[in-house]
């Protein structure tokens, strides 16, 4: 599958019940050679109506946390464990989460992103280990197939709890670091 016939089967997916009450399938954003893919957990209500990943209050905070680091939506891919909105914006289901993540697991395929950035714990939780401590094990390196890993806390817990922010500060550094010594090109990420 090509990158635009996977969109357009993602699109139609009826794998879940999310799918009833959906508006959109939010599948992602971002430039198809991106070296970093952040994984968000699923999409809350502004992402629903407009199609687009954290484009809510989250999304404002982590687009300010991203330029702090030289990145943004042109330069990273940005996409949800789920790609449909949990109703009253719930952690999905494991269920709904299994039934999604080969939709992740195909677009990580073809973009062959050199690290993933998960956005909380239900997505280190899916994607590095299911007894992911965010608490503890936030800004620690973990590499699985090739590709690098790691977990910051989720926008929404920062804009919720203040006390996170320098945690999050020392951890948008260390990435920055490890993006810069495995980048093809660093000018991509010029501050
Ligand atoms: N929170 C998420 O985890 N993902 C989004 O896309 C928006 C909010």
């Amino acid at each position: 599958m090509d990158w635009e016939q996977l969109t357009q089967a993602c699109m139609q997916c009826q794998k879940c019940e999310l799918a009833q009450t959906r508006t959109n399938v939010v599948f992602g954003v971002g430039p198809k050679d991106a070296e970093v893919l952040f994984v968000g957990e699923g999409p809350g209500g502004q992402e629903d109506l407009l199609g687009e990943p954290f484009v809510g209050p989250a999304g404002q905070f982590l687009d300010e946390m991203l330029s702090i680091i030289g990145l943004s939506r042109k330069n990273c891919y940005i996409g949800n464990i789920v790609k449909c909105r949990p109703p009253q914006n719930r952690d999905p289901a494991p269920g709904e989460q299994e039934a999604c993540i080969d939709w992740l697991r195909m677009q990580t395929k073809l973009l062959r992103p050199k690290i993933i950035v998960c956005l909380g714990r239900i997505a280190a939780q899916k994607l590095i280990k299911e007894d992911f401590k965010i608490t503890k094990e936030h800004g620690t390196w973990f590499e699985k197939g090739g590709i690098r890993f790691f977990a910051m806390y989720h926008p929404s817990a920062l804009l919720r709890d203040i006390g996170k922010r320098p945690d999050t500060f020392r951890d948008l550094k260390k990435l920055r670091e490890v993006l810069l010594s495995v980048t093809d090109d660093p000018t991509r990420y010029e501050l």
